[in-house]
């Protein structure tokens, strides 16, 4: 009971302080976990977001991306492009593979019997009746960074 106590006195207590900001809320694109040591807020690393009120970090879901700090939303990865790492640009897909959808963390190989010859392809073309079309080799995707992106949030 005393513990509960304490924890609103300490939240009403960093509300009513502020840090400077309109309501006492977190602004937007910044976290504000540390506001027991009074600091102030900090942005939010790249691959993370924030919205105005919300006291930590939230990493994009993947398939979405932000590539600055202090986001407050993340943006979703295009057709035709794949989005491995959530602090990073979208990477277009290599000739012989594509992303019919979008929030793609990976492109995929054109399949057995289909090409294209285009990067950023959203499709591949069936392979010219007497053609052979060979496969092209899977993308370099990595895996998708979440602890990375947790850790650096911490
Ligand atoms: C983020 O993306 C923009 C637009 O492509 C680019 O100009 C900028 O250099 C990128 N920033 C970082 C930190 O990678």
């Amino acid at each position: 009971m005393k513990n509960r106590l304490f924890i609103v006195v300490q939240i009403i207590g960093c509300l009513s302080q502020g840090f400077g900001f309109s309501g006492g809320l977190c602004p937007a694109g910044f976290s504000c976990r540390n506001f027991k040591n009074s600091s102030p807020p900090i942005p939010c690393p790249p691959g993370t977001f924030s919205v105005l009120g919300q006291h930590d970090c939230t990493p994009c879901a993947p398939g979405y991306y932000t590539n600055h700090s202090a986001s407050e939303s993340c943006a979703v990865c295009e057709a035709g492009f794949m989005c491995p790492f959530a602090n990073q640009n979208p990477v277009a897909c290599p000739v012989g593979t594509y992303t019919s959808c979008t929030r793609q963390s990976c492109c995929s190989v054109c399949p057995v019997g289909t090409y294209n010859t285009r990067i950023a392809s959203t499709d591949c073309e069936k392979c010219p009746a007497g053609a052979s079309c060979r496969p092209a080799s899977p993308p370099s995707c990595g895996e998708f960074k979440l602890e990375t992106i947790f850790r650096s949030v911490q």
